[in-house]
């Protein structure tokens, strides 16, 4: 490391980032008075960065790329080889405009709206007592995740691919044995994929032989046949085994999306008044989108990404070189005093007149989404979020006794007890 091999501080950091979790980096910035410093994480000498003009830093300009920026028990569960996030330049522009014209174009936005809806009320139907919300909505999610991307869940083991996918987002914390066992979960669902999307082109070459792709079904071609047929750089099929992984970085997320919704649950248990405004205020939809952003501003989700310099620069006073390890805190810059007043403070109000900064709300990365790697799944997570929790607003349930907090060592965090909840027989 050029210019800052002097800085680095011999102590790793490792220690204390799995003691002090997502509060690791907003601990220091707060000590030092600075939104930059150096830290050792597993051995490797890292530079943890935070706030708006960092996050610009790090996601304009295309200074670094996701090859070795995360730890490789994180990255075998969340990521893979040849997946969108690995690729750079103009590879990476090229596949991430297949993720954007698949997940957020307003069509597919509705049509993800329309499904959870008649998921929802599917499962709600068939509860009887009380239900853990945060395993109920992973099963709704995956269902819906299948449904959105156009393969329809009578065709496949939805509970075993649920427990695949859910087993990748609990994991990408962990270490050793349970990270492994994990990993094993990851190869049963990516051969699920890669047979689904043989399938698909199978299906879509047949058309093709027979002139049938343009009857009024295959019109808006379902994104499980777009990532099927895409191609890549040559101009030939993607590998399957990478389609697999686009297509698992659909699904997955998807079902992660669960946690935010529990964390929206949480904040209307909460602040209950918030609760009130989505189930009889004059502007419910409104009031679901504040609620959301806030959910997503303050609930603790991806605590950092990281990126690997793809060349030498300079920022604030330092000299950044090729191959460097640099960290921009998501967690912290969504509490910066300096964006956020009242940081800590959880009020979905402060949204009314946000100006929509990409380098402020940052839980999904931050700056343009199609040149950058600005997550292509947020406006779906928004929707989805917004949804739900008008959905769940609107119902009627208790909360039995149970442990509700979050511990911020823990990562992916979630309520201890997955949010358990009672329906309320109808009122009379
Ligand atoms: C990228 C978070 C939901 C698909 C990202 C990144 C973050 C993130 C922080 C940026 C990583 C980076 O800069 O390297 C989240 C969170 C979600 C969520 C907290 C809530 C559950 C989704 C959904 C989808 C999705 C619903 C798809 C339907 C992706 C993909 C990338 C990505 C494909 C890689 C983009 C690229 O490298 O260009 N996500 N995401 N995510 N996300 Fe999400």
């Amino acid at each position: 490391r050029r210019g800052q091999r002097d800085r680095t501080p011999i102590a790793d950091g490792s220690v204390a980032l799995l003691a002090e979790g997502y509060l690791f980096g907003r601990h220091r910035f707060q000590r030092a008075g600075t939104d930059v410093f150096d830290t050792r994480l597993m051995l490797r000498p890292a530079t943890v960065v935070y706030g708006a003009d960092a996050a610009q830093m790090f996601y304009d300009g295309e200074r670094f790329g996701r090859e070795r920026a995360m730890p490789t028990s994180v990255m075998h569960l969340l990521q893979d080889e040849g997946s969108v996030q690995s690729l750079t330049g103009a590879s990476h522009r090229r596949r991430k405009s297949l993720f954007v014209e698949l997940l957020m174009d307003d069509g597919a936005i509705e049509d993800l709206q329309s499904v959870y809806r008649n998921e929802w009320s599917r499962a709600v139907r068939s509860w009887t007592g009380e239900v853990v919300l945060h395993d109920e909505l992973t099963m709704i999610l995956t269902r819906t995740a299948l449904r959105w991307v156009g393969i329809a869940p009578s065709t496949v083991d939805v509970e075993r691919l649920r427990a695949d996918l859910i087993a990748m987002i609990d994991n990408a914390g962990s270490f050793g044995p349970a990270n492994w066992l994990a990993r094993g979960h990851r190869r049963r669902a990516e051969r699920w994929a890669r047979d689904v999307l043989a399938l698909e082109r199978r299906e879509a070459a047949r058309l093709r032989r027979t002139g049938r792709k343009n009857s009024p079904a295959d019109a808006r071609q379902s994104p499980v046949r777009r990532l099927a047929t895409a191609t890549g750089d040559d101009g030939e099929l993607l590998p399957v085994e990478v389609a697999a992984v686009e297509l698992l970085n659909v699904l997955r997320p998807t079902v992660a999306v669960a946690r935010f919704i529990v964390f929206g649950a949480h904040a209307m248990n909460r602040w209950p008044g918030w609760r009130r405004r989505l189930r009889s205020g004059a502007s419910p939809d409104r009031d679901a989108l504040l609620l959301t952003h806030e959910v997503r501003r303050c609930y603790p989700f991806f605590p950092v990404v990281g990126g690997r310099a793809l060349r030498d620069f300079e920022w604030r006073d330092r000299s950044f070189a090729e191959g460097d390890w640099v960290l921009l805190d998501l967690y912290a810059t969504n509490h910066d005093e300096r964006i956020w007043g009242d940081s800590t403070v959880f009020r979905p109000d402060r949204f009314r007149d946000w100006d929509g900064d990409p380098f402020t709300l940052v839980p999904q990365g931050a700056g343009d989404v199609s040149t950058g790697h600005r997550c292509p799944g947020e406006r779906a997570t928004v929707a989805l979020m917004q949804t739900a929790v008008l959905e769940l607003a609107r119902l009627d349930y208790y909360l039995p006794e149970q442990d509700l907090s979050i511990a911020l060592n823990h990562f992916p965090a979630l309520p201890k007890s997955g949010f358990r909840i009672g329906l309320l027989p109808p009122a009379r």
